[in-house]
């Protein structure tokens, strides 16, 4: 088995589709652009038949990106699949994505279908998406709310109809890594051509365990992650890409997987997506929020100062931020308070040192975060400019 995992991006659809989150036509065209630069195997640029607006944003990614595959989602209807398919019609490389529920739930309440009338219709629809191109993904929606047998009969039957992906969506983001990764060892090994198929992963964040989920997923024999940057998606979010792939990066001793993320380009990303969609990241996200590389605490910017790796398991660097932050506040020591001044250009002889950092703690117990201003108006008396 390769290992190597493909990242199947779907910030303009289902992050899309999260409250405050829609974008138009042009700020989608720039969100793919970064997308592309970033590296994403498969982008997925919409739902092509969901209205006019999307049809015309999946036809101008198509049009416009190179380098990864552009993919649209397609219910397992004709007229979606047709709609999917002119949308892609210039696209490089085109993936048509179609998928249909598999839970007893779904089809007994959504879909008002038998289990055999589904599995009549998924095949069905896998061969006539497969007219238009020879990229085409399964999506079994709930599946991880699915009987795993019926599952395993649906999955085999796409692939010989032509499926070169199945997706396996934990849709209302109930599973736990444990139970994901015997699904996918069971997908292994109860569906004869597996082989032939690439197995996808689609987490849902409602318990917190999108990320969680899909590298439990990964290490079961899973080899495309569906993602989003920051995590934006339906109700809670999907899996956030930043974070699926720095845990790929960080800990290759556990997982052992590459991907072709350009991991420089994360910070850019997240902060392109914000700006254009107003929705800000929460402070302490993972890998992307504004304290994920800032330390306040003494004992930790003092470890930090004195060698990085004390306190931080990846560089801000490796994410595209040019430098960590030593935040100044109520709990930053005396190393952290002298090298602010150092980079500050100034140097205070041992006595004014002392009573700069008296005055600089009374201040820190009155202000949430001292900033440089306040710094020099507590120090511009007691200086010697270097
Ligand atoms: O969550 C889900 O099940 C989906 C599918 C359409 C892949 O978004
Ligand atoms: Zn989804």
């Amino acid at each position: 088995m390769t290992n190597v995992v493909r990242i199947f991006d779907t910030t303009l659809r289902d992050g899309e589709q999260s409250p405050g989150c829609s974008m138009n036509l042009a700020e989608k065209i720039e969100v793919a652009r970064q997308l592309e630069r970033l590296g994403v195997d498969i982008m997925e640029a919409g739902f092509a038949i969901a209205s006019p607006g999307d049809f015309a944003s999946v036809k101008a990614i198509a049009n416009t990106i190179k380098n990864s595959t552009v993919a649209s989602l397609a219910r397992a209807l004709p007229k979606d699949i047709d709609a999917a398919a002119e949308a892609l019609k210039n696209a490089k490389y085109p993936r048509i994505h179609t998928f249909l529920a598999t839970s007893d739930i779904h089809m007994q309440y959504k879909l008002k279908k038998t289990p055999e009338e589904v599995l009549e219709t998924a095949c069905e629809m896998v061969k006539y998406a497969k007219r238009f191109c020879s990229d085409i993904e399964f999506s079994a929606e709930d599946a991880s709310r699915s009987n795993p047998a019926f599952l395993y009969q649906v999955f085999e039957a796409v692939i010989k109809a032509g499926a070169t992906t199945i997706n396996v969506p934990d849709t209302v983001g109930y599973t736990s890594p444990e139970e994901f990764a015997a699904l996918i060892k069971g997908i292994k090994e109860n569906v004869p051509s597996i082989d032939k198929a690439i197995i996808s992963v689609h987490c849902h964040n409602d318990l917190g365990l999108a990320v969680a989920n899909s590298l439990a997923a990964i290490k079961a024999g899973a080899r495309q992650v569906e993602c989003t940057i920051n995590g934006i998606g339906e109700r809670a979010g999907n899996a956030a890409l930043e974070e699926v792939v720095m845990n790929l990066n960080t800990r290759r001793d556990l997982y052992g997987i590459d991907c072709g993320i350009q991991t420089k380009e994360i910070y850019k990303s997240s902060k392109l997506l914000s700006s254009i969609t107003g929705v800000r990241v929460q402070p302490n996200k993972a890998i992307v929020g504004e304290n994920a590389f800032a330390h306040e605490s003494g004992i930790h910017q003092h470890g930090m100062l004195a060698n990085k790796e004390t306190y931080e398991i990846m560089t801000p660097e490796s994410i595209g931020l040019t430098e960590n932050k030593l935040v100044l506040g109520k709990h930053s020591g005396r190393h952290a308070f002298e090298d602010k001044l150092k980079s500050m250009g100034y140097d205070l002889d041992e006595a004014a040192l002392i009573t700069a950092f008296e005055d600089f703690k009374v201040l820190a117990d009155k202000k949430k975060d001292v900033t440089d201003r306040d710094i020099e108006a507590l120090i511009c008396r007691k200086v010697v400019q270097i």
